[in-house]
């Protein structure tokens, strides 16, 4: 069994502070009358994009998707929404856990470009640069962190730790 307390990446206080930030971001770049298309990317960003979302004051308009990857065809992704979702003509703003290979995320995007949003903007609350394999443009990222196997505010070991208010680390499982 895994320790009950990972070691602390991130405190609770410094999450707060850098998600208000980026929600100010967002807002800054948001017209007052838009209404924005949030897509949630399951499960690792439902408490991101929970503390993201109250503290946008526009119109929202929330959706989710579950991703995984295709062992078969390693360059991947495949997903599905949970409820159907208008995406043509939206101003969307993918909400994303961390950004690791890039792989997941660059697959997302060009499916998501082919339905034609008015505009796609990527929310991501870390990023993992050293591991990146595919180039990925974002628009508002949260931390940077190194290659270290993250868990908590969301994110999961095995689908543990999801609960932790902090983001903290563990080492890989052999
Ligand atoms: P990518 O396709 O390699 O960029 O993988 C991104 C996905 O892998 C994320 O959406 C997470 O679900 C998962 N992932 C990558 N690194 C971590 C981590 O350190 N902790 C938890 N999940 C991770
Ligand atoms: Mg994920």
């Amino acid at each position: 069994m895994r320790t009950l307390a990972p070691e602390i990446l991130i405190p609770e206080d410094a999450l707060a502070r850098r998600v208000r930030e980026m929600a100010e971001e967002i807002t800054r770049d948001t017209p007052e009358d838009a209404e924005i298309a949030a897509l949630v990317v399951l499960k690792g960003a439902f408490v991101f994009a929970a503390d993201l979302l109250r503290r946008i004051p526009r119109r929202v308009r929330i959706g989710f998707l579950e991703t995984h990857k295709v062992p078969s065809r390693p360059g991947a992704a495949d997903f599905a929404f949970t409820h159907p979702f208008r995406i043509e003509g939206s101003d969307l703003l993918l909400i994303e856990d961390i950004l690791d290979t890039g792989v997941t995320l660059s697959h997302l995007l060009s499916r998501l470009r082919a339905r034609r949003p008015a505009r796609l903007r990527t929310a991501i609350l870390l990023d993992k640069k050293p591991r990146r394999t595919v180039n990925v443009d974002v628009d508002y990222v949260g931390f940077e962190i190194p290659d270290k196997w993250v868990v908590g505010y969301g994110l999961d070991d095995d689908e543990t730790y999801r609960n932790l208010p902090y983001i903290g680390y563990v080492e890989e499982a052999s």
